[in-house]
């Protein structure tokens, strides 16, 4: 399977719409997380296994990833978890999905593509764009989550988040874990490697204000 597509290839113009919450969760009144290149969805499928009080939906580019896992959802009844294809910088092209994301109590972009090329960084997930949209439609008090291993992209993201003046960055020590769609800290498979590696990781949770 190709590691990376070019989201900016023609092929990722367009994107899914997200049915009505309702008919895509059993009780479409809990808290959504949203995790933005999700991969194969472990993350997330471990997440809505432990978490009944959260409904999680992940989006992710490479759409053999997907089909992967909306098999994996057959296998047995997750009521509260979500998967569809597409580029997230594109999730505003639809207005279903900007409904989504007005619903969204949190979003996670962990361990993104770095595309370390400055000629690629336009390819990178996190987009003045981007921002600008979740700026405007995530409600007050929702969260954005980044995480990575690459001391670069991660100043880039914060970068780019930071020029927004609707996110406030909160200090990871005063954080509440156990509020959030994460309480047991569960590991995305690149944390695991990343961990495993010794590696450092770069973390910034934002407040929407
Ligand atoms: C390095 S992997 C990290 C996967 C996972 N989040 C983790 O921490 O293990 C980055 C993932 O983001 C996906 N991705 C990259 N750009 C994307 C975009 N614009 N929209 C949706 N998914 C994207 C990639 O296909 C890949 O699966």
């Amino acid at each position: 399977m190709r590691q990376h597509v070019n989201p900016l290839s023609k092929n990722f113009f367009e994107i899914d719409p997200i049915p009505p919450l309702n008919e895509v969760f059993e009780n479409s009144k809990l808290p959504i997380h949203l995790d933005v290149g999700c991969a194969s969805g472990d993350f997330l499928f471990e997440l809505s296994l432990k978490n009944k009080n959260w409904n999680y939906v992940g989006i992710e580019i490479r759409e053999k990833l997907v089909l992967n896992a909306n098999v994996k959802m057959k296998s047995r009844e997750y009521k509260n978890l979500y998967f569809f294809f597409g580029n997230a910088n594109n999730i505003f092209e639809h207005s279903k999905n900007k409904s989504l994301i007005n619903s969204i109590t949190s979003i996670s972009f962990n361990f993104p593509d770095p595309w370390f090329k400055k000629k690629h960084h336009k390819r990178r997930v996190i987009q003045p764009k981007l921002i600008n949209f979740l700026a405007n439609s995530m409600q007050k008090s929702s969260l954005i989550f980044i995480k990575t291993d690459v001391k670069e992209l991660y100043d880039y993201m914060e970068l780019t988040i930071s020029e927004s003046i609707k996110f406030k960055k909160l200090r990871n020590e005063d954080f509440r874990f156990n509020e959030s769609f994460n309480p047991n800290k569960i590991k995305t498979n690149r944390e695991k490697y990343v961990l495993l590696n010794q590696l450092k990781i770069y973390e910034s949770i934002y407040v929407k204000i």
